[in-house]
């Protein structure tokens, strides 16, 4: 806990709040008692952002925002988050012009801004390097993404939008397609779903497969899974259709990259086969597997799911901070 980890204790929080001072790392930290209650405080801030925009709940508070590798959404979604709570943020969104350019080495980089910040997001290119950071650190670490690992707060976000989107994560069919060997968010999420009774169907080039010690974890459940390189097979049942970019700087022969990018796009015409109230998700970006006539059909709930996540990582903030 924080307060065993930090010799100076902020003024103003429940310590006692169960995710006070705990890093966020994996969604196997989680179960379902404590998706409701993330959810709940989503939704409490989204009717807060509704009503008055920015209030002060972690005013005083500050975010230090690492990013080794590129982002848009959750870079910029946990700005709006701790700017909308009327904290602060630092900044580095490009290493390349950190010290870290200069050869400074991870663990020394988290324990330096942690003297500055309340609680640091990091998104790293190697697997473990959250966990890693977590070590050294005093304050609470957020996983934004750790190479082909897991990227818990996606998970997060993703399951909020399902829930929000059809009211229930239970007995429902998810069908993720695309990228499922690099694809961290649907390594996430596929285990988030398995604590809820559901279906998944897992749609992808053969080289591209869900990674097989993911699919035996998930087995461990009980969530019955299947593995298909076609779409039709499984659409017409799908409730829940995601759809994942194939991650180019994974790949390392571009070749092997050119053969499956257009693997799979999404069309008006794959979506009239599929169910009226289907939802279509993607964590964002794209690069063409979703086409841009597709955005005008109600189902397509990928610029929603962009908005639900402000929400989920203004609920994160504030528990790890002890304000929720
Ligand atoms: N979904 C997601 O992680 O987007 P960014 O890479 O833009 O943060």
């Amino acid at each position: 806990p924080y307060s065993e980890k930090s010799p100076y204790l902020p003024f103003g929080e429940n310590k006692n709040a169960s995710w006070y001072g705990k890093d966020i790392l994996s969604v196997k930290q989680f179960d379902r008692s404590d998706l409701e209650y993330i959810f709940g405080v989503a939704h409490e801030m989204a009717e807060m952002v509704r009503r008055i925009g920015t209030f002060d709940l972690l005013k005083g508070k500050i975010l230090a925002n690492l990013f080794y590798e590129p982002s848009t959404r959750t870079s910029a979604s946990f700005t709006a988050a701790m700017e909308r709570l009327g904290g602060s943020v630092i900044p580095i969104n490009e290493v390349r012009y950190s010290s870290v350019a200069k050869g400074e080495s991870l663990p020394d980089t988290v324990r330096t801004l942690e003297a500055y910040a309340d609680v640091i997001v990091l998104r790293h290119p190697e697997v473990g390097a959250a966990a890693l950071a977590a070590k050294y650190a005093r304050k609470p670490i957020i996983n934004a993404g750790d190479g082909v690992g897991e990227h818990p707060t996606q998970a997060l976000l993703d399951l909020f939008t399902i829930q929000e989107e059809l009211g229930r994560v239970d007995h429902i069919t998810v069908t993720m397609l695309g990228d499922l060997k690099y694809g961290r968010t649907v390594h996430s999420l596929a285990r988030l779903l398995s604590l809820y009774n559901v279906k998944l169907n897992y749609v992808s080039p053969e080289i591209l497969r869900m990674p097989p010690e993911i699919i035996a974890e998930i087995q461990a459940t009980g969530t019955p899974q299947f593995e298909y390189t076609s779409l039709e097979p499984v659409l017409a049942e799908t409730d829940v259709l995601y759809v994942t970019r194939v991650q180019k700087e994974r790949f390392e022969d571009p070749q092997q990259y050119e053969s499956v990018k257009d693997a799979y796009v999404i069309t008006p015409e794959i979506m009239q086969a599929a169910k009226k109230t289907m939802i279509l998700m993607h964590p964002l970006p794209r690069v063409g597997e979703i086409a841009l006539e597709v955005d005008q059909d109600p189902r397509a709930a990928y610029f929603r799911q962009v908005e639900y996540g402000l929400y989920v990582r203004m609920a994160l903030l504030a528990m790890v901070l002890g304000k929720a």
